[in-house]
């Protein structure tokens, strides 16, 4: 009789004390693994203000965070310093439409996590949140610590990692990673040329053969009124 109302008095202390254990030990996870806020990381890095405004500005700051918040989603940025936009050519960013602005943030963020050794075995060219092709692309190559960008118009180097985990990596660049894309014309050939034969193709096949059956139609048409003329005056005069 002792032991088993022991037993049962351990019994319900069990469930008396467990649960607000077991209630603790999940709520202690998700706190410091809740989604990073970008921003956040950005700001306690204390020289990315323009970075920000441009992220906030674009709304990029929403979509970071909301990818972030899913733990299969892994981002690199290369956030340019406050310096890096000073010393950009004065009304570069004023002279971008909203589109181009959104497109030259993005272009600074790679859709993969790279750790800093990442960097030594990376396969290039890499494609940015702006996009894949060439002129949204860059390039990132190592030499002894060094780690190189180029974009084809911009080289430069990471110049410190801001903020790293195994989801998100920020690094420093301290130049503006300038997107072929945006910053140079676009080639004549490759836009308007598949569109224009599409366009001549579809005006040759479509539109002339109606205009042909109603040019013969009408063709038709008046040799039958000129026909019946003929018949008509030849009636008259043999009357
Ligand atoms: C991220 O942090 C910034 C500033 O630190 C704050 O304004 C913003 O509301 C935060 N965003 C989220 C989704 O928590
Ligand atoms: C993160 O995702 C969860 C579930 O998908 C959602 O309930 C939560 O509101 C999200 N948090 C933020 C900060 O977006
Ligand atoms: C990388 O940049 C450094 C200077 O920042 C330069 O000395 C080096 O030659 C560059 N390496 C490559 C492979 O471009
Ligand atoms: C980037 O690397 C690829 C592959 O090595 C190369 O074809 C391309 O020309 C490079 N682009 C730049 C801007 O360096
Ligand atoms: C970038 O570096 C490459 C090779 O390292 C060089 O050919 C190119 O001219 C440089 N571009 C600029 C804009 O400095």
């Amino acid at each position: 009789m002792v032991p088993q109302f022991l037993f049962s008095a351990s019994f319900i202390l069990f469930f008396l004390y467990c649960p607000p254990i077991l209630a603790q030990s999940p709520a202690a996870a998700p706190a410091p693994a809740g989604p990073t806020n970008v921003t956040k990381v950005l700001e306690k890095g204390g020289q990315f203000s323009v970075f920000i405004r441009l992220l906030k500005a674009t709304q990029e700051d929403v979509t970071l965070n909301g990818q972030l918040n899913n733990t299969n989603n892994a981002i690199t940025i290369f956030a340019p310093s406050d310096n890096a936009f000073s010393s950009l050519k004065s009304g570069t960013l004023n002279s971008l439409n909203d589109q181009e602005k959104a497109e030259l943030v993005q272009f600074h963020i790679i859709p993969q996590f790279l750790s800093s050794s990442q960097f030594q075995t990376v396969s290039n060219p890499l494609t940015t949140q702006a996009g894949s092709g060439g002129r949204l692309e860059l390039n990132v190559t190592t030499t002894g610590n060094s780690v190189n960008i180029t974009t084809g118009l911009t080289n430069t180097s990471v110049s410190g990692t801001i903020y790293t985990d195994n989801q998100l990596a920020v690094y420093q660049v301290d130049k503006v990673l300038l997107p072929l894309d945006i910053f140079t014309p676009k080639p004549p050939t490759p836009a308007p040329a598949p569109e224009k034969p599409k366009k001549r193709s579809k005006a040759a096949a479509s539109p002339e053969s109606p205009a042909d059956a109603s040019g013969a139609v009408s063709f038709a048409v008046l040799n039958n009124v000129v026909f019946f003329g003929v018949c008509m005056v030849a009636a008259i005069y043999s009357l």
